[in-house]
């Protein structure tokens, strides 16, 4: 079983131990918990995909602790590339380029391209600035669970699998962060996160997102999956009686007496509140035995976008 520590100078030194030697730690970030391993070992990120049970299909992300050292795993970077990285770094954006030599097909997962981050919080960024490798982190889920935004979600999963979860609290963002592929003329979003797409509009102009719920787009309509149902609420009134339903709320909340347990991502319809809360809503809901979540739609601007996209991806049925 997993240690649960505290984040201190000595769980740091512990962690980058672990990691020196080639193997896997979770730690907090501001998006969401990462399961790290050395991106430049091999062997050590295949650990990673064994824990997760996650596909080798499926890229992971490096992370590094300077925005200088992003040049010795990205080919070049252009213009667009170093604005990015002058605005929204270290913060909740991943870029992705073509890598250099150095970097393992396994992080790629075979693609000539990879993403990379500079995470903005305080105990991952001195894990990163004490190793001389990027940490390969996915988020420290299972495959296709939910993200973790809090060290026990970390320990539920994984907890029976791994050495070490550092507790750094909730995660500030909580949601993960925004994937944008700029390896072709067009700026693509693959993933909307914690960066918004009209922030990234500001530095560089036209942005598309994909739609990630199209099923024809392989590898990346993978979707979260939950022990309960869930279904996107347009109205009250499609609403099953006789069953227990549970309801993610977003707002004023009405006919509270159909929910057996309501869970409110912000009474005040704050996104930012609603996405910093929207993980750990969703395993709350999710361990309480109902029958269906109901969550109510959040308007679709801003990290509305990214909490959207998330919950299209959850109402998707196997
Ligand atoms: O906020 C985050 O990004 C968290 C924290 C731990 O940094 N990490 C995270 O990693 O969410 P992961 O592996 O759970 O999700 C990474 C996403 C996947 O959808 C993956 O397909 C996409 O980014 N991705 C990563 N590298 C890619 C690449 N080279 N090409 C296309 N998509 C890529
Ligand atoms: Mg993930």
């Amino acid at each position: 079983m997993a240690q649960i520590l505290k984040f201190s100078e000595e769980v740091i030194e512990k962690a980058v131990n672990i990691l020196k030697k080639g193997g896997v730690v979770a730690f907090p970030t501001e998006t969401v918990y990462g399961l790290g391993a050395n991106g430049l070992n091999p062997e050590a990120v295949i650990k990673i995909f064994e824990i997760k049970n996650r596909p080798f299909f499926y890229p992971l992300i490096l992370h590094i602790g300077r925005k200088e050292d992003a040049n010795k795993f990205w080919k070049n970077i252009d213009r667009r590339g170093e604005k990015l990285i002058e605005k929204f770094w270290p913060g909740p954006l991943t870029i992705i380029l073509p890598k250099s030599e150095i970097v393992p097909y396994v992080v790629s997962a075979g693609f000539e391209n990879v993403g990379i981050r500079m995470p903005k919080h305080s105990v991952a960024l001195e894990i990163l600035k004490k190793v001389d490798f990027p940490v390969a982190a996915p988020s420290a889920n299972i495959s296709g669970g939910l993200s973790p935004t809090e060290a026990k979600h970390v320990e539920q999963q994984i907890g029976d699998k791994i050495e070490l979860i550092i507790d750094g609290g909730r995660c500030p963002i909580g949601i993960e962060s925004t994937v944008i592929d700029l390896t072709t003329e067009k700026n693509v979003i693959l993933r909307p996160g914690g960066i918004t797409k009209e922030e990234i509009e500001k530095v560089i102009g036209k942005v598309k997102i994909i739609d990630r719920t199209d099923k024809k787009l392989g590898q990346f309509s993978l979707h979260y999956s939950l022990k309960t149902p869930l279904q996107i609420l347009r109205d009250l009134s499609e609403v099953k009686s006789g069953i227990r339903a549970g309801l993610l709320a977003f707002g004023e909340i009405k006919e509270k007496e159909k929910f057996v347990k309501i869970e409110v991502l912000s009474e005040k319809g704050d996104l930012k509140e609603a996405a910093n809360k929207f993980f750990s809503c969703l395993y709350n809901l999710d361990n309480a035995n109902l029958d269906i979540i109901y969550a109510q739609q959040v308007p679709e601007k801003g990290l509305g976008i990214a909490i959207m996209d998330r919950l299209k991806k959850l109402a998707i049925k196997n």
